[in-house]
């Protein structure tokens, strides 16, 4: 939880003695939407984060929304300025994420979500981290054991699935692969823990157990607009005001971002070789046309640009 402006920050030496899960350095590799919040609450947490991403700017974007939101926080009166001034140096842009890795207690994956993509970064950070390094993967659906199985430590490699936005949302879904050892996860446990998140234990499975039931819901509300059963706003209404949802499910594909959640029903379909999780036409036109939701401008519904 963000604390109050008169609180004293963090000091090293407090930071050093709650960590027992041996982790001080991470590296972020994606500087999205969910690397940029990863990166922010490891840099809160008083640990330090190299950032790294193919795109030459994403970086240097995600730095400006982080300090967007530290700036908000202070306005607000959640932060203060000796806080904020603390954070910040801690999170360093890494050039080669290859040398990056060679120093890191533990990587936390947010890239594209492309299975060979992923594999073949999981396949470099085994051979360039060091050995007692942690891999983790914020994967929303992809295989944890297949990403694992890229590497030469398949014991070390775990799913840390954040949620959207991280800085605000308690949940992280720490996913077991087939061999992940009992180690990572009892380590990965205790860094959630200091990140001021809850973490909850599951085994792999497509989609796990969050995304295995949202995405439907999802892919149902759009298949309901293009049926034309109902608005956009009726649709979110209804499950707003009659499920106590805090979010409709479009403004929340919006927010997720309508590749990601293509990308997941794609994963849920095949790997579970059910038709149940077809992705809705409207939905793959929609990706298709670049409307992606928040990130991209406009989604369901428009936004002002965000990045
Ligand atoms: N968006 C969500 O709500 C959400 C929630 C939970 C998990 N996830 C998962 O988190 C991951 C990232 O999602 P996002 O929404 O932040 O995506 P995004 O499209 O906002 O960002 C992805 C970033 O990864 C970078 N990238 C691509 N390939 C790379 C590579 N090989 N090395 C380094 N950087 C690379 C891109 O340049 C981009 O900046 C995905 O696996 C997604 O499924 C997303």
């Amino acid at each position: 939880m963000p604390s109050q402006q008169d609180d004293p920050p963090v000091s090293e030496a407090e930071i050093k003695q709650e960590n027992d899960d041996g982790i001080d350095s991470v590296l972020v590799v994606g500087a999205g939407t969910m690397g940029s919040g990863i990166a922010q609450v490891v840099a809160e947490a008083g640990l330090r984060v190299a950032w790294y991403d193919t795109s030459a700017t994403a970086v240097e974007t995600g730095l400006g929304r982080i300090e967007a939101a530290w700036r908000r926080g202070i306005e607000k009166g959640r932060r203060s300025e000796a806080e904020v001034a603390a954070f910040r140096p801690r999170i360093v842009p890494a050039v080669d994420v290859a040398v990056a890795a060679a120093t890191a207690d533990l990587v936390i994956e947010a890239i594209v979500e492309e299975r060979p993509v992923k594999r073949s970064l999981f396949g470099m950070l085994s051979e360039s981290a060091p050995a007692r390094a942690i891999l983790a993967s914020n994967t929303s659906s992809l295989s944890i054991t297949e990403i694992a199985g890229a590497t030469e430590r398949p014991g070390q490699v775990i799913g840390l699935h954040f949620f959207n936005p991280v800085p605000v949302l308690p949940l992280v879904e720490i996913v077991r692969g087939l061999r992940t050892s009992d180690d990572t996860v009892e380590r990965s446990v205790a860094l959630c823990l200091r990140l001021g998140k809850t973490p909850v234990v599951v085994n792999d499975a497509p989609g796990f157990v969050s995304n295995r039931i949202l995405m439907p819901m999802i892919n149902e509300a759009i298949v309901t607009l293009s049926d034309g059963v109902a608005t956009r706003e009726a649709i979110d209404d209804v499950m707003k005001l009659g499920m106590a949802h805090p979010i409709g499910p479009l403004a929340l594909a919006d927010l997720i971002g309508l590749d990601v959640c293509l990308h997941i029903l794609d994963t849920l379909q095949n790997d579970f070789g059910d038709d149940k999780y077809r992705p809705a036409p409207l939905l793959r036109r929609m990706v298709a046309a670049g409307l992606l939701g928040r990130k991209s401008g406009e989604g369901f519904y428009r936004y002002d640009r965000e990045r």
